[in-house]
């Protein structure tokens, strides 16, 4: 079923019709197409396009099929080319006449346009939602582990951190990431209701009503550009790319932590998987996948970029394959960001585990290089000593907090009894601006 026909002399062929039909995938935005044609109906009225009676019956047209689709009585299929079309044609299904008025003033490019920001805007929010609900699992797990732990360079032990503040890394780029998508959010915050096909209508029709009505803060300057404009979704795929590579980048940690070669946490059951064959194994699949997931977001960010790279002013059908692109990755985001937040909670951390690896990596030469320093030697010159210390430690298997004040002496007459303490763990996350790190 159609919404055109009239200038065609034959019918469409079958192979065509189903190529070109998005409604198994554009019925998500059912809600927004209805709520669009709320707003769309009610200026027609105010206006004076449309009589009372008609804009009664649409009006309670559109509810009832709303109404229908939430109980599960109407269901969003059929051969229909999409969304808009299945509304429409439902409409004048149950109201006659007065349905066939509602598209008066309006085309479907207009309206697939603001349907889209209408579904991308509420996707987003509950993306919003969910990287909040992350970022205080982080900050509660961190702030019920406030252990030590190895900070890392190129993967090697470098200096003390704690746990806590390792989670807290992720806490920022996580807020950074809802600023992006508030941000997003502001800049698509323009209604493209009422730019018609691509060069408006001559109706004197509001679109300053429809704008409010549908909560955007005004409408597009330009018909042009607000039927053929995707740059919202590229953004928002651009903002979900960098979520899931901050997720990415936990997954990978977690990954390592999880090994038995770190031994520094524990995956919950409920979150692993085992192996079919290997009756020890338990596998950190959960956050594999959502490592793996990564490549998938970045891929429509790529496609959708691909897409619009080269198709002329103004809407033209390449357009309605934004959207499995983008239904994709906001799915693939929000189901990531939610089983990562299990993950973390679920965790448990091994913090004996953690403490061992920091005394057994020299975590605190950069500290004895600085009380060198506080005693008068240059910073360089004090590198130098601290690393012949760390040949003689490992030439015999000691760590530097066990040297005696002999074997300190030995390096430099600088040293004293104030070493040990200096140098102890827990004592350096006290000093200067390390102690933000526990703070
Ligand atoms: N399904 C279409 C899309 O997603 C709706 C707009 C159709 N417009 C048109 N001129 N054929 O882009």
């Amino acid at each position: 079923m159609k919404l055109w026909g009239g200038r065609f002399k034959e019918n469409e062929n079958k192979l065509m019709e189903d190529f070109n039909s998005s409604l198994s995938f554009d019925k998500v935005m059912y809600e927004e197409d209805i709520k669009g044609s709320f707003a769309h109906c009610e200026m027609l009225y105010k206006c004076g396009i449309i009589s009372e009676e008609d804009y009664k019956a649409i009006t309670q047209g559109l509810q009832s099929i709303y109404d229908d689709i939430q109980s599960g009585k109407l269901l969003i299929e059929g051969d229909y080319e999409d969304i808009h079309s299945f509304v429409e044609l439902n409409l004048t299904q149950r109201v006659g006449e007065a349905g066939k008025r509602l598209h008066t003033a309006r085309s479907r490019n207009d309206q697939v346009a603001v349907d889209t920001r209408l579904y991308a805007r509420k996707k987003a929010y509950e993306i919003i939602e969910s990287i909040d609900k992350l970022i205080n699992t982080l900050k509660e797990k961190g702030n019920e582990n406030e252990y030590i732990m190895p900070g890392y360079t190129h993967l090697q032990r470098a200096q003390v951190v704690t746990f806590r503040y390792h989670l807290l890394a992720y806490v920022n780029m996580l807020l950074r990431d809802r600023r992006r998508i508030e941000n997003t959010m502001e800049i698509m915050n323009e209604s493209p209701l009422g730019c018609g096909a691509l060069a408006g209508t001559t109706y004197d029709i509001d679109r300053v009503f429809t704008a409010e009505k549908l909560g955007f803060k005004k409408q597009v300057d330009n018909f042009l550009d607000g039927v053929s404009d995707r740059d919202y979704l590229v953004e928002l795929l651009s903002d979900f790319s960098i979520i899931m590579m901050h997720l990415s980048r936990l997954s990978e940690e977690l990954i390592l932590w999880s090994s038995k070669e770190f031994n520094f946490v524990t995956m919950s059951d409920e979150y692993s998987t085992g192996s079919s064959i290997m009756p020890q194994k338990k596998n950190p699949d959960a956050v594999e996948l959502i490592r793996g997931k990564t490549g998938r977001v970045y891929g429509s960010l790529m496609a959708l970029l691909t897409v619009l790279k080269g198709i002329p002013l103004a809407y033209n059908k390449d357009m309605q394959e934004d959207k499995e692109n983008f239904f994709d990755a906001v799915n693939t985001v929000l189901s990531c960001l939610k089983i990562m937040n299990e993950v973390i909670k679920t965790l448990t951390v091994n913090h004996d585990k953690m403490e061992k690896a920091v005394s057994e990596g020299f975590l605190n030469a950069t500290e004895v290089a600085d009380y060198l320093v506080c005693k008068g030697m240059a910073f360089r010159d004090a590198h130098k000593v601290v690393g012949e210390i760390v040949i003689f430690c490992e030439d015999n298997g000691k760590d530097i907090l066990s040297l005696s004040m002999e074997e300190f002496n030995k390096f430099s007459g600088l040293f004293d009894k104030g070493i040990y303490e200096y140098i102890e763990y827990k004592n350096i996350l006290k000093k200067g601006i390390k102690k933000e790190i526990v703070l």
